[in-house]
């Protein structure tokens, strides 16, 4: 049986609300008694049950993270943001990773809600149906998305600046002398994405002589992009360029290019969006849009905590954080 706080309080020789404060350095305890009933705790090895403490607060001190795709470096680096937030305010942070399927996320939700967690992180609610999201922001936790702004309305969002990274990417290919133009991208109904075509189509479309590029869309991940660039260049021998929507897809054009004997940049230029950390490390190293991930999880665990306190319960908050594009090698001049 484990050790429990009436254990202490017996050994010790005080009553339960004595060694309650006594552990958590409460009022109204003398030093003496404070190092006594600390040293028996050691001794009997007690550990506090955070479950009934929980039950007397209201608050679990956990807080969940569900992602969307465990296998994109993307997320390593927004959950350590998260994590480290979490933790300066005594916080765990569970990690679920729904691998985009609706029933999954909806299920990790629930679980997450019925574990008491003092707030919940994710990436997309899109993938769920009208009523299930209704639900969930009605569900008395606070819920904040991670680069998605569909919802913004009734959840409270952190993104990049995803439109104005695709602005980015675009003016950097034009900027290259590039008018063969493609972008390779997942689903279109993925809020974030959507915004990254938005800002490189417009961009194109608003150069002095207006490009249009080849949209694809198809599977989010690296051998979707793999799949799209093959596709892509069946058909568009003369693309000289490639947006893909995210590093990881960027990684998949690579792996196409290697596959038809194609030279990046010397045949095909290429920009990634993210910057993760394996971008700079590949041959050639590679261009990309930087967001900027660790600060987004951490910015999103202090806005869940901040309206979780908060008894008024404010509205909905949205931060939106810069992106920057880094110069590396997999884009050529060819003017
Ligand atoms: O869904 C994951 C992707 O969306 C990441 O690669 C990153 O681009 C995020 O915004």
């Amino acid at each position: 049986m484990p050790v429990t706080i009436k254990d202490v309080a017996r050994e010790s020789g005080v009553n339960i609300s004595t060694v309650s404060r006594a552990l958590n350095n409460g009022y109204g305890v003398n030093a003496q008694t404070r190092e006594l009933v600390v040293s028996v705790a050691r001794r009997l090895n007690y550990r506090p049950n955070s479950v009934a403490r929980g039950l007397v607060t209201g608050r679990s001190h956990s807080v969940g993270l569900i992602v969307s795709d465990i296998r994109n470096p993307f997320f390593a680096d927004v959950a350590r943001g998260a994590a480290d937030a979490a933790r300066s305010e005594n916080c765990d942070l569970v990690l679920c990773n729904s691998d985009l399927d609706a029933a999954r996320q909806m299920g990790y939700m629930q679980s997450l809600l019925e574990k008491r967690v003092d707030g919940i992180l994710m990436n997309s609610v899109s993938a769920l149906r009208p009523e299930e999201q209704k639900q969930l922001a009605e569900c008395g936790v606070p819920i904040v998305l991670l680069n998605r702004s569909e919802s913004s309305r009734a959840f409270s969002t952190v993104a990049a600046d995803n439109e104005g990274g695709g602005a980015l990417a675009a003016q950097h290919l034009l900027d290259l002398g590039h008018r063969n133009i493609a972008h390779i991208t997942g689903p279109s109904q993925h809020g974030n994405l959507s915004d990254r075509t938005r800002g490189f189509v417009q961009t194109l479309m608003k150069a002095p002589v207006p490009v249009v590029p080849q949209v694809l869309h198809g599977a989010f991940d690296f051998e979707g992009a793999r799949t799209l660039t093959h596709q892509l260049l069946d058909r568009h021998p003369k693309t000289t360029a490639i947006f893909a929507a995210n590093d990881v897809m960027a990684f998949g054009v690579v792996r196409a290019a290697l596959d038809r004997g194609l030279k990046i940049p010397g045949d095909l230029s290429l920009i990634g969006f993210d910057n993760i950390e394996f971008s700079s490390i590949i041959q050639p190293p590679l261009t990309t849009i930087h967001q900027p991930k660790y600060e987004m999880g951490h910015a999103a665990v202090e806005i869940l905590l901040r309206i979780a306190g908060d008894k008024n319960k404010r509205a909905p908050e949205s931060r939106i954080l810069g992106v920057e594009l880094m110069e590396r090698d997999s884009c050529r001049r060819i003017l």
